[in-house]
């Protein structure tokens, strides 16, 4: 029996990535890619990237809502884990980023299964089809709105289905009460963790992988 957790060194976190990572020659090229055009590195961590893979693919995911796409990175990766009818809906504010990440889903074969909505998500996603349900949800735009996306995205779920939100460790400081360090985004990232933590619907917990990932389930109404 165990009654602590391992902590996560750099070198277990590599070792987790060299064994564990969906990235291949595509995503590390499409990483530096991005770079080159101005779009900072916030994609999600490597070793995230065979984690959702597998999550997806134990619910049997065929439709995902990712919040937040930058240049694409993890809405391939996890495209890539969808059956061949599968399709990934994909909301980002920045045009520039959109259009970027549009070009290289097609050059990833997947230019029929992800769509790229552009605009502030909270209104991209009131014009959905109130009717459209979803897998899975991925979140991982302004920290601040991170509640009020699960509010918004919940009547859309299908039980079973899964709501995973990003940066749920908040750079580290999630349980610093006293930090100085970006408090708006790590108080969005808090008041997550706690709504979905205590919402009778969801059944959530935390995996410390990259910046660590909350991870709740929809439970039948
Ligand atoms: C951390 S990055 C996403 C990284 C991406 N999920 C990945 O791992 O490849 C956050 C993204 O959210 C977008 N964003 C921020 N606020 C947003 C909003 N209100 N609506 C939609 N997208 C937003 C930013 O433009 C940025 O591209």
């Amino acid at each position: 029996m165990s009654t602590t957790s391992t902590a996560l060194t750099p070198e277990l976190n590599q070792y987790i990535a060299d064994l564990f990572s969906a990235e291949d020659d595509f995503l590390r090229t499409l990483r530096t890619e991005a770079e080159a055009a101005g779009i900072p590195p916030i994609h999600i961590a490597p070793e995230q990237t065979g984690f959702l893979q597998v999550l997806l693919r134990a619910i049997g995911a065929t439709t995902i809502l990712e919040i937040g796409s930058l240049a694409g990175y993890s809405a391939i990766a996890m495209a890539r884990a969808l059956p061949p009818h599968g399709t990934l809906t994909a909301l980002e504010l920045h045009p520039t980023y959109a259009e970027f990440m549009t070009r290289k889903a097609h050059e990833a074969g997947l230019g029929s299964v992800i769509n790229v909505v552009v605009g502030p998500a909270l209104d991209s996603l009131a014009a959905l089809d109130p009717t459209e349900q979803f897998d899975a949800v991925f979140i991982d735009a302004d920290k601040p709105n991170y509640a009020k996306y699960v509010e918004a995205v919940l009547p859309m779920m299908r039980p079973g289905g899964v709501i995973i939100g990003d940066n749920a460790l908040a750079w580290g400081e999630v349980a610093n009460e006293q930090t100085t360090f970006e408090p708006e985004n790590v108080h969005g990232i808090r008041s997550f963790n706690s709504y979905v933590a205590s919402h009778p619907r969801l059944q959530a917990t935390l995996v410390p992988l990259g910046d660590g990932m909350t991870i709740a389930t929809v439970l039948a109404s």
